[in-house]
């Protein structure tokens, strides 16, 4: 087993490779912000299923452990691009070293993401531009450029991370909740366009995860308050969104309370979302 380094076309990204023949499929599934939480969970439950795998994010020690443990448990070939989706060049980058190693992308995760804490005015636009590419902009475009291989092929699966926050009421947490329903939206619209094509495109919808997002955030102490009930495990995410892509459903609300909320949200007045939203949001800035 080798592991090689090296630099690509966008300068903060860099390369490598631990592979050893796939098991059980000639698959291989991108998997972005594969570095902890949901993606990780993702590439943990992928390369079980023999899934071979190319994993990105930006911190690439990270990804190599993971790499190396997923490659001595289950023999699939893992490929590891540290690379940062705020740069606009990066899926471009990320394709283009897919390419160069002869990998064909088959399933697409689109999962790194985070949302901002503090309020739209008080935060600088360059912020708030990297979030718009990172699950915006970066999103789409992968989801664009992994369609030629994926049509070619006749088959695709692609899971696209909305949240429930696209069903709940509004709250007052920066662009997260548009960022989402763009997302939901968006996926829905790809997976008419694709189905007959072989492709089936997923907006997985979870609500309060276990993973490092709440950290990133900054609004760890409220979140550790919250009921227990209201939480799932990435684990649970990641099998539930699964199953949908492979079956063909194009939404998927992971967890019966979950379900409960997006199903009693959807029907209320808008007046009154907006209402619930202003009121109940549990990391709103006092
Ligand atoms: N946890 C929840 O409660 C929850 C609920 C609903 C939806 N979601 C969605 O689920 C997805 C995964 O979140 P998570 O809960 O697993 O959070 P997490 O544990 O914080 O993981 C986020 C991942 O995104 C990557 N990432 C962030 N910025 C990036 C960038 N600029 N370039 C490349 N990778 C980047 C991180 O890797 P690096 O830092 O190494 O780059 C990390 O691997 C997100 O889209 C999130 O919005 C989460």
């Amino acid at each position: 087993m080798s592991t090689t380094v090296s630099k690509t076309t966008v300068s903060k990204t860099t390369a490598s490779k631990i592979s050893t023949p796939s098991t059980t499929t000639h698959r291989t599934a991108l998997i972005t912000g594969a570095s902890a939480g949901i993606g990780a969970a993702f590439a943990r439950h992928l390369a079980a299923e023999g899934y071979a795998l190319l994993l990105v994010a930006r911190r690439a020690e990270r990804l190599q452990e993971l790499a190396a443990e997923l490659t001595a448990q289950h023999g699939v070939r893992c490929d590891v691009l540290a690379a940062d989706l705020n740069d606009p060049a990066a899926p471009a980058a990320i394709m283009a070293f897919a390419e160069r190693e002869g990998i064909a992308i088959d399933v697409l995760i689109n999962n790194a993401g985070l949302s901002g804490k503090s309020s739209f005015a008080g935060t600088p636009w360059p912020q708030l531009a990297a979030e718009i590419q990172l699950m915006v902009t970066a999103v789409t475009e992968l989801c664009h450029r992994v369609l030629p291989g994926m049509r070619a092929r006749g088959w695709g699966r692609i899971i696209n991370l909305s949240s429930l926050a696209a069903f709940s009421p509004p709250g007052a947490s920066l662009l997260y909740t548009g960022i989402k329903s763009y997302v939901l939206g968006m996926s829905q619209s790809l997976d008419m366009e694709l189905k007959p094509q072989g492709i089936h495109v997923t907006a997985l919808c979870p609500g309060f995860t276990r993973s490092e997002f709440h950290d990133t955030m900054g609004t760890r102490d409220a979140a550790d308050k919250l009921p227990g009930l209201l939480w799932q495990e990435a684990d649970e995410v990641v099998r539930e969104g699964w199953a949908a892509v492979m079956k063909g459903k194009p939404v998927c609300v992971p967890g019966l309370v979950n379900k409960l909320v997006a199903s009693s949200v959807r029907p209320l007045p808008v007046a009154l979302q907006y209402h619930l939203g202003n009121r109940l949001n549990p990391f709103k800035e006092s």
